[in-house]
């Protein structure tokens, strides 16, 4: 695991973009691992302005997203599937056909999981997968407690992950309790990959993250195990190492 500490927030995403961008260049049909969250506004923002200016293309790029949430459809204001189109997908003309999220509203969740796993492989597998954490250290929605050989399934979201999602939502019966995510298992996989942490709210999740035991009450500890692994964060993120 390489782990970068950046001075600011604006450092550390310029570093994450020159990372994405660097392996987008090397293969534009190359295939990224996206995720969500507030973390990954600025750095979809930073890639969508240095794909608008030409500096490089996302146009022949395939994308796998981490997770959705179970009940919602993709044109629901709370869906990951919103976000994505309103982030990055608008504005890097990235064809909605190769652009995948798991689908919330199937009819069978669990199936829908076990098609995605399938659909990822078929597509070669993830060449970078971006990462966000969350302030439990869950990476996708592997809350703690995850299994480390844990495949895309439907998990039951915790306390404080409805707490710090309810802001996304108008109500709190509206915010999802359930969603189905790549499992740890899966996102250990991908060929490469990029956490980005930012903020005194994820230190601890970070520490744990870092020098903590390999353990499912910190799912994103399991990248200790992942070789090809960079962790960005800025100070206030890096402050409890
Ligand atoms: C959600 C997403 C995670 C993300 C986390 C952190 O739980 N499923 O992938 O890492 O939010 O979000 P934020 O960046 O808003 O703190």
């Amino acid at each position: 695991m390489k782990v970068l500490i950046l001075p600011s927030k604006e450092a550390a995403i310029l570093r994450a973009a020159d990372i994405v961008a660097a392996q987008v260049r090397a293969r534009s049909d190359c295939t990224l691992g996206l995720a969500t969250g507030g973390t990954m506004l600025p750095l979809y923002a930073e890639l969508a302005k240095r794909h608008q200016a030409g500096e490089f293309s996302m146009t022949g790029v395939t994308s796998f997203n981490l997770d959705e949430y179970v009940g919602l459809a993709a044109d629901h204001p709370g869906s990951y599937h919103r976000y994505m189109a309103e982030a990055l997908f608008d504005l890097t003309d990235m064809p909605i056909m190769r652009a995948h999220l798991p689908r919330g509203d199937a009819i069978d969740p669990k199936a829908e999981a076990m098609d995605y796993e399938a659909r990822i492989a078929k597509a070669g597998g993830i060449d970078l997968q971006l990462l966000g954490i969350g302030q439990n250290g869950h990476i996708g929605f592997n809350e703690p407690t995850s299994s480390l050989g844990s495949r895309t399934r439907i998990k039951t979201l915790t306390d404080s992950t409805l707490e710090a999602n309810r802001r996304y939502f108008d109500t709190d019966e509206e915010v999802p309790k359930y969603a189905i995510t790549m499992g740890i298992a899966t996102i250990l996989e991908a060929r490469a990959c990029l956490l980005l942490a930012l903020g005194e709210s994820k230190a601890e999740a970070a520490a744990a993250m870092i020098e903590g035991p390999v353990s499912a009450m910190c799912p994103a500890s399991a990248l200790q195990m992942h070789a090809q692994t960079t962790v960005i964060l800025d100070e206030a993120a890096a402050s409890r190492l």
